[in-house]
């Protein structure tokens, strides 16, 4: 498409990626999406064309190797990437560290070299409040000293900041990190969602499935934290508006000369919620009773964070627009499209 800036989105048919990838079409861009679909699936290529009535250019490889990456970026040159593949599980990367390490840090070195390579000088960067570990105060700002990290996989995201400003500053390359605190919902359209591969361990799938059937029951881990219920507390912000925390951190690298320097944005509501207050959200909304009990607390939990994000909403022009209820909503929706979709493709 002549003129509109190209944005190369990795991992875009996964969960915040989809959703990203829709925001950027609607916001006028033009979207190339690569993701090795290890955690995704092909068919939201065809959610995404449902949704926006484009279907954008799609490439199938891994990025840790060089090669492929570099003869895409030569290939198609794009203006700007926003970073989201990677593996993400929290407990998968404390049994397999060195297939976390090695996947998340040498896909983003190959991509820092191809970008400069081949004339990209931004990029926005998919982080996570988990840098934080178990803040001091709340709500956490960025300027929050960065705790040692709990799981090799909250550690890739530490070390990829720290890879992403040492090169920023000797290359002509500028960085916009977003740390995410803990997304859920799906697009209103209810044809794209979180997607769990095989058994969820966060927590708003396992509602929805426990809802829908696939599970019986679930847990709530540990009713003794020092919280007013006892139970954690967590920032969940609608994937919708995590994914325009993406468009407005692009229009930012378009708008100020951001180079040499990595910026960084805590991506939250402000809102600390318990999970019994999510679990009473989504009673309450979608109107039904979910079956649980309490266990004992999950190793590695963090008793309670959520963001200070007044310099995402100064900064970036952005804020949460989507609440409680629209979250619990929303993943409702999308699981029982879910169902439909899989008895769909059952029959076929
Ligand atoms: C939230 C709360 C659980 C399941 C993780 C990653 C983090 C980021 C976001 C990528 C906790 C409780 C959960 C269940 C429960 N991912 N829970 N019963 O751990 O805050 O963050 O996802 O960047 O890196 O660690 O999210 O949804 O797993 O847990 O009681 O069956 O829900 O104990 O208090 P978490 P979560």
């Amino acid at each position: 498409m002549a003129g509109k800036q190209k944005i190369l989105v990795t991992g875009g048919t996964g969960f915040i990626g989809s959703h990203t990838v829709v925001q950027l079409i609607n916001s006028g861009f033009e979207v190339l999406i690569v993701d090795d679909l290890s955690n995704s699936r092909v068919e939201v290529l065809d959610s995404i064309r449902k949704i926006t009535g484009v279907a954008p250019l799609f490439e199938c490889f891994d990025l840790c190797d060089f090669d492929t990456t570099n003869n895409f970026f030569a290939k198609y040159k794009p203006d700007a990437v926003i970073h989201f593949a990677a593996k993400k599980a929290v407990g998968e990367s404390v049994q397999l560290p060195l297939l976390y390490y090695r996947t998340n840090l040498v896909s983003l070195m190959n991509i820092m070299e191809a970008s400069i390579a081949n004339g990209c000088h931004k990029m926005v960067f998919s982080s996570s409040c988990t840098v934080y570990g178990q803040p001091d105060v709340n709500p956490v700002g960025e300027s929050a000293p960065l705790q040692k990290a709990e799981s090799p996989y909250g550690n890739t995201k530490k070390i990829c900041e720290e890879m992403l400003s040492d090169f920023a500053k000797v290359n002509p390359f500028g960085v916009i990190s977003l740390r995410y605190f803990n997304p859920v919902g799906a697009h209103e359209s209810a044809l794209i969602g979180e997607y769990p591969l095989g058994p969820p361990s966060n927590l708003m799938p396992v509602l929805t499935q426990t809802a829908i059937g696939k599970r019986s029951s679930f847990q709530i881990f540990g009713n003794d934290y020092n919280t007013p219920d006892g139970t954690c507390i967590r920032d969940y912000i609608h994937v919708v508006d995590l994914a325009n925390a993406h468009v407005a951190a692009i229009e930012k690298l378009n708008t100020e000369s951001l180079v040499n320097r990595i910026s960084y944005y805590n991506i939250g509501t402000g809102n600390g919620v318990s999970v019994k207050d999510m679990v009473d959200a989504f009673e309450r909304t979608n109107d039904l009773k979910l079956n649980y009990t309490y266990a004992s607390r999950r190793p590695g939990d963090i008793e309670q964070v959520w963001a200070d994000n007044t310099k995402a909403v100064a900064e970036l022009g952005w804020s949460a627009k989507h609440d409680l209820e629209d979250m619990v909503r929303s993943a409702w929706k999308w699981e029982r499209n879910v169902k439909v979709m899989d008895l769909n493709n059952s029959t076929k």
